[in-house]
Order: C-alpha cells, then sequence, then structure tokens
C-alpha cells in the first residue's frame, strides 16, 4: 500500500504524540500565558531598578503580578515575595526561621516531604547543628496530628510540612497544623507547591506563616515561584544583593516569568473548579480502570484526602523502572516518583514510608492536567495493561 505525504506525515506526528500523565512534574506554558510574557522579551526588556522610564514603569508590571498571586492564594501583595521557584522558596523559608531564632536549632518535618525540604534539612543538621525530627506517616500517607504535637519542643524553630504530597498526592491537614502551631507560638512553612492552583489554598483559613508555591506546576515558566511570608513573620535574605524584593531578595527580577507567574495564578483561579469537577472523575476512571484491569495492582495513598489529579498504584512484581521504560516507548509519561530524584536508583522514600517491602520499588505515579483528554487516560489503561501484561510473561 502507497501513501501520500500528508498521510506519511499524519502517521509521524501520531509517532511521536504523547499522552502526557505527568502534570505533577511539569506543566506546559499555558499559550495565553506565552502571549503575555513574550512583549517582556522582545520589546519591555528593561531593568526594573533602572532610574530612567524605559526600565523603571517595569516596577508596576511587577506589582501587578504580585497583586495577581496574592489574590490566588488570599494574601496580601506585600507578603509576596518572588523567587526561582518551589526549591528556593522551601530553603528560604525554613533558613529564615532558623535566622530569626538563633536559639532554636530543631526542626519538625515529614519523612515524606520533596527533596528541597529533607535534602537541606540533612544538610543543616550535619552542617549547621541543627536537630530534625522526621515525622512518620501511616500506610496510607496521612500524618497523625498527635505525633506533631508530641515532637514540639521549646527549641523547636519551625515546622515545615507539605500540603500535597507531590507522589501521592495525599494531603496534610495544613488548616488543623496551622493552628496548632499558632497556639504552641511555633514558625510554620508549609510546601504548597502541589496544592496551588489543584485546590483551594487561602492563608487566611490556614495561618501558616510561609508558604512555597512554583510557577512550572500551574502553566507559567519553569525557574519562577514565590514565597508567601505573613506580615510580621520574621525573614532573613536567603539570597544577599541588590535592594530588589525590599531588599528580601537579590537580584534583578525575571520580569517575563513573574508577569507569566501573575498570569498563570489569575487563570489557575479561573480554572480551579475544574480540578473536582473534570479532573477528579478522570482520575478515578484511570485508577479504576487500572485496578480492575491489571491483577495484583494496588493503589498508594488515602482514597479521599488526595488532589484531584494524582492516582499511586503499585503493579506487584513489577518494577517501575522496566515499566516506565515499556510505557516511554508506547508514548506515555509517567514517573515512579518526583522528577527532582529521577536519577536516583534509590526506591520512592513517600512509599518507603508508608509500606515497607518492594512497593517503593513497584510504583507508578500518573498526574493528570485539567484539561487531559478522556480518550489519553483509555488509551493509557490499555498501554499500561499491555505493558504489565508482557512484563510478566517475560519472568
Ligand atoms: C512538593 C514539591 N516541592 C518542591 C518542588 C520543587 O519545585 P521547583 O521545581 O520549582 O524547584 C516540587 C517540584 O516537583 C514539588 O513537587
Amino acid at each position: 500500500m502507497r501513501y501520500g505525504a500528508s498521510q506519511i506525515l499524519e502517521k509521524i506526528s501520531c509517532l511521536n504524540r504523547v499522552v502526557y500523565l505527568d502534570h505533577n512534574a511539569t506543566t506546559p506554558v499555558l499559550p495565553e500565558v506565552f502571549e503575555v510574557i513574550r512583549p517582556y522579551f522582545c520589546d519591555e526588556w528593561g531593568n526594573p531598578s533602572s532610574s530612567y522610564r524605559f526600565g523603571s514603569k517595569l516596577k508596576r508590571v511587577l506589582e501587578v503580578a504580585r497583586e495577581e498571586v496574592a489574590s490566588l492564594i488570599g494574601a496580601h501583595p506585600c507578603e509576596i515575595l518572588f523567587t526561582s521557584g518551589g526549591t528556593e522558596s522551601n530553603n528560604a523559608a525554613i533558613h529564615a526561621s532558623l535566622k530569626a531564632q538563633p536559639g532554636k536549632r530543631h526542626i519538625i518535618t515529614s519523612a515524606v516531604e520533596h527533596s528541597s525540604v529533607l535534602s537541606y534539612c540533612r544538610a543543616l543538621e550535619r552542617e549547621e547543628d541543627c536537630e530534625v525530627t522526621y515525622l512518620p506517616v501511616d500506610r496510607d500517607g496521612l500524618l497523625s496530628l498527635t505525633d506533631l504535637e508530641n515532637a514540639l519542643r521549646p527549641d523547636t524553630a519551625v515546622v515545615s510540612l507539605m500540603w500535597a504530597n507531590n507522589e501521592t498526592g495525599v494531603l496534610f491537614p495544613i488548616e488543623k497544623i496551622a493552628l496548632l502551631c499558632r497556639a504552641r507560638g511555633v514558625l510554620l512553612h508549609c510546601d504548597a507547591v502541589q496544592a496551588v492552583g489543584k485546590l483551594r489554598v487561602d492563608v487566611r483559613e490556614a495561618p501558616v506563616d510561609y508558604l512555597s508555591m512554583t510557577g512550572h506546576k500551574l502553566g507559567a515558566p519553569k525557574g519562577i515561584g514565590a514565597l508567601y511570608v505573613r506580615n510580621k513573620a520574621p525573614f532573613a535574605p536567603y539570597l544577599h544583593g541588590g535592594h530588589q524584593e525590599r531588599s528580601r531578595r537579590g537580584g534583578t527580577e525575571n520580569v517575563p516569568f513573574i508577569v507569566g507567574l501573575g498570569h498563570a495564578a489569575q487563570l489557575a483561579a479561573k480554572y480551579l473548579a475544574r480540578y473536582d469537577k473534570r479532573v477528579r472523575p478522570l482520575r478515578d476512571a484511570l485508577e479504576e480502570g487500572l485496578l480492575a484491569a491489571i491483577p495484583g495492582a494496588e493503589r498508594n495513598g488515602h482514597p479521599a484526602e488526595r488532589i484531584a489529579n494524582t492516582t499511586n498504584l503499585t503493579f506487584h512484581g513489577i518494577e517501575s523502572e522496566a515499566l516506565l521504560l515499556l510505557l516511554d516507548g508506547s508514548g506515555i509519561c509517567a514517573s515512579s516518583g518526583s522528577a527532582c530524584l529521577a536519577d536516583s536508583p534509590d526506591p520512592s522514600h513517600v512509599i518507603a514510608a508508608m509500606k515497607p517491602g518492594p512497593a517503593a520499588r513497584q510504583m507508578i505515579r500518573f498526574s493528570l492536567g485539567w484539561d487531559s483528554p478522556l480518550d489519553e487516560i483509555r488509551e493509557a489503561i490499555a498501554t499500561v495493561q499491555r505493558c504489565v501484561a508482557s512484563l510478566r510473561s517475560m519472568r
């Protein structure tokens, strides 16, 4: 059979097509965001700190973006500090709490935090004489408030806990944690990188002192993020330099990306309802489809206390890396944990903290976007089923 040029092109684009189910790793820049930031590369490329108008007029642009980000989380614009992303925001918040209280060297976090919190805590233990309590989670990935309460000490400088887990989507009760920390007079930092834009995050209802977010999980570019610092919460800069960000973070502002983050925050507020209405049923269809189609499949993470877009499954006897390789060959993008640790040979520390045994080496995370199409979910179920069967037949 002979193909015409258009049929060949169609076949090639079909071969290149990916079913992207890894939105917790990163999301595409939204076309609307791209359009809004483009002029700040080509036309309005001045330095906001310059004294002439060509640069200084961009100060107003930064303030509009700050208002947009603040509005997404119920904050005041002056409580928003632009950073390079979630990692910097997490490091900066923990750093600030320690600097503000030199006599306090104890930190409380959990065993399932992102590496940007865990690695920093380990460095603080090694290099800064800090003591860190890593709270455990149960089989469903849930945290016990009693464990937290018992771990608080007079020398606790900060509690750093995530809102939504990046691997399982499991939620920690941040509102209750915030009230407890406040009652005990301990600073609270929350890594809300996976929560902001996927569920309602409001710092007036969950009175945290610091809250981290990043742009590339909500349709803005990679390399831009924000740290919310509650008015009157202590702060000491992590990056020393010029007077940018009210002397809280040195470095010329990344104007295009800040504009992009602001616009993405505005769109996130608009699209928020879709996570419950559209994404959750699709995620459930994917999860139920896979659990029904594949013998020896098990969900990791509490069924209800989760963000709407994430499912984490173990296929017993199947190593994650082998399955991911086959899925990649079939154009399915999923992951076996945090993208930041994808090069590491270690099993998932999150699943290991929840379930001792082989599950930590045998898990796959699928995370949907707010516009993931239904036909891709059907295709993913069929492909995963085929790949698991093929791996099992090789054993
Ligand atoms: C929960 C969580 N915290 C922090 C980060 C780090 O964010 P960034 O990639 O912007 O440094 C990530 C990124 O995957 C994350 O999922």
